[in-house]
């Protein structure tokens, strides 16, 4: 098994969490897989460079987020910006409420992290709703950021995310589904 398929495999499907209905996709087996984790960075990074010219920084959100997007960020040579769960970050930050598919959450940003005009890709391990992604949007285009790009491990299709994203001129591009 090569490339996707094995990503796909190594996707870890949990019926009924962390809620009730949830299908879970956890992605830790594919961490745990070097190959696999260096080969879904290398996709990832396919993309960065197949939409267009490279952003000024990557952003990911807490905690999946990170990983995915904290890698690929130092293998494009860009920087980081880390939008964090409530609480987190030092002042000054600016913050948004949003929903996911199984619940509400905070999330903030250093006002320090980004200048206005920066281009911005945003990075995640997988779109459900789309709730984070576009709650990511908002903080970094209320710093003066552009967003018009975001990259994700897994889209769950029926769950919309692709058209919130879409509907806030936001094109996705997932290497799973
Ligand atoms: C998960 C996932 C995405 C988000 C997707 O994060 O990593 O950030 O949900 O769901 P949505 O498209 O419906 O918004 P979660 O909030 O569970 O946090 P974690 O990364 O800390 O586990
Ligand atoms: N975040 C939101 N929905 C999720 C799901 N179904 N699996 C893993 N993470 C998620």
């Amino acid at each position: 098994m090569r490339g996707p398929e094995r990503l796909q495999a190594l996707v870890h499907t949990v019926p009924d969490f962390p809620a009730p209905g949830v299908l879970f996709r956890d992605l830790s087996p594919l961490l745990a897989d070097s190959a696999s984790f260096a080969h879904a960075i290398e996709l990832l990074a396919d993309q960065a460079i197949t939409a267009g010219p490279l952003p000024d920084l990557i952003a990911g959100m807490e905690a999946r987020g990170f990983i995915f997007g904290a890698a690929l960020a130092a293998h494009l040579g860009t920087g980081f910006v880390p939008l964090r769960k409530a609480g987190k970050l030092p002042p000054p930050v600016i913050a948004t409420d949003y929903t996911l598919e199984y619940g509400t959450a905070r999330l903030e940003m250093s006002a320090l992290a980004v200048q206005p005009g920066q281009r911005v890709l945003l990075v995640d391990d997988l779109l459900a709703t789309g709730g984070t992604a576009l709650a990511g949007a908002q903080l970094l285009r209320h710093a003066g950021a552009t967003v018009t790009e975001a990259l994700f491990v897994i889209a769950l299709d029926d769950l919309g995310g692709h058209a919130a994203l879409l509907d806030q001129g936001i094109t996705t591009t997932a290497l799973l589904a």
